[in-house]
């Protein structure tokens, strides 16, 4: 039966490596080789996209290492076990890849017999601990239950949202907050995260002020929980989202690194349909690592010269650190239709179409935030409102369309 194969990722920068492997499995009738990928970064993205029983990793790769890489996979895939393939066969390497988690090592090249029975061995043994992990998901939804979702089925996993503008006071949290909202219903919940940790305001968007914060949760990553979610997340009554706050001072941004950020972040996946995350225009490490593991990045702009340069300079960095044109959604904020630098022209000049266009509406927007009451909420049929449903449905109908690019390409590859 299919579902009871080892379904195994292949992870090594050399082609060569990966067909080799991939010939060694192809006439075992119980390992079915599920993707290959070429670096840690992209490892960790395909783990999580086609659920591998078995990681065959390298250790030395452009980006992220394999051990990073492992340590990434494990910590959020317990069940996954990752067998070292690499040509070091030196013991200090080999430490560090146990530390990280590794089950087994096998140096360059490996014999067919040990690479299989490695990879039984290692199949074996995430077949226990996923069913340990079904166990435990059974106990998350009950407890998500508990915390007034009813009968919402949590995700395999949600969709990392990031809102991003290169130009402050573009729009960008007014958009991250009505965002969050539009894409929130009783099938697919959203949570907002404030990533914008010296200066966050998401909490004033929403008169949330002086709770908890993204600080309360940072130190415990590495054992996040249902309950412990639910006691710190902010719950916005009035829209039904929850909502992690920035820290209530800029001194205590330091106190959250980018590794517990996207750990936080990688979290609220398992809970959440969509995770959206505002952000500052500087792009801090917290930032950056946020990029590299968000599924879709709405870029925000103006109709002013500032903002369009701007975006045109982190369209391409976005570009340099490998995230692809398509996973960015690139919208216009304050458009006004008197003005003749239009989302078109724009869209032109960037090479990269402008897909939403939010009208300009500053009575709307700026008493919303002044009174902490977001504008989906009672302004959702002006056309300010009918910009962010808009973008909310590119939203969601882009990554569907990503989805099931990634499904076919995963076999593929
Ligand atoms: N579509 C819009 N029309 C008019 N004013 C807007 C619009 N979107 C945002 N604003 C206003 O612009 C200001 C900056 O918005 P904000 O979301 O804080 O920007 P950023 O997070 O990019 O700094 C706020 O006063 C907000 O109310
Ligand atoms: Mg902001």
């Amino acid at each position: 039966m299919a579902a009871d194969k080892i379904r195994v990722l292949i992870v090594d920068d050399i082609a060569e490596t990966r067909e080799n492997v991939r010939k060694l499995l192809q006439f075992e009738s119980d390992i079915e080789v599920v993707g290959t990928a070429r670096t840690g970064r992209e490892g960790i993205q395909l783990s999580q996209e086609v659920n591998p029983d078995v990681v065959l990793m390298d250790i030395n790769m452009p980006d992220i290492d394999g051990i990073t890489a492992t340590e990434n996979i494990r910590s959020q895939s317990p069940h996954v076990q990752v067998v070292i393939l690499s040509v070091q066969s030196d013991q200090n390497y080999m430490r560090r890849a146990m530390l990280a988690g590794a089950r087994d090592f096998l140096t360059k090249p490996p014999l067919g017999d040990e690479l299989i029975s490695a990879i039984k061995r290692a199949g074996e043994m995430a077949h226990v601990e996923r069913e340990k992990g079904a166990k435990q998901q059974m106990a998350m939804s009950a407890a998500a239950g508990m915390t007034g979702f009813g009968g919402y089925a949590p995700p395999v996993r949600g969709k990392i949202v990031l809102v991003y503008s290169p130009k402050g006071g573009t729009g960008c949290t007014t958009i991250a907050v009505n965002l969050a909202i539009a894409l929130n219903n009783e099938d697919t919940r959203s949570v907002l995260v404030d990533g914008n940790l010296q200066f966050g305001d998401v909490a004033i968007f929403v008169n949330e002020q002086g709770k908890n914060t993204i600080v309360d949760i940072a130190p415990r990553v590495d054992d996040l929980d249902a309950e412990i979610a639910d006691e710190i997340l902010i719950k916005h009554e009035a829209s039904g989202i929850r909502i992690l706050a920035a820290p209530q001072r800029p001194e205590m941004a330091e106190k959250v690194s980018p590794d517990q950020f996207m750990k936080v972040l990688q979290f609220l996946q398992k809970i959440y349909s969509y995770v959206v995350v505002d952000t500052s225009p500087i792009l801090t490490d917290v930032i950056l690592s946020a990029f590299d593991i968000s599924d879709v990045v709405v870029l925000v702009t103006t109709q002013e010269i500032p903002a369009i340069k701007n975006s045109r300079l982190i369209l391409d960095l976005l570009n340099t650190m490998g995230v692809g044109k398509d996973r960015i959604i690139f919208a216009m904020n304050r458009y006004d239709k008197r003005i003749a630098i239009t989302p078109e022209r724009v869209g032109e000049n960037l090479k990269h179409e402008i897909t939403s266009a939010i009208p300009l509406d500053e009575k709307i927007a700026i008493n919303a935030v002044n009174r902490g009451v977001p504008f989906m909420l009672d302004n959702k049929s002006q056309p300010i409102g009918r910009g962010i449903f808009s973008l909310a449905e590119t939203v969601r109908a882009r990554l569907i369309a990503l989805e099931n690019e990634n499904e076919s390409s995963a076999i593929k590859r």
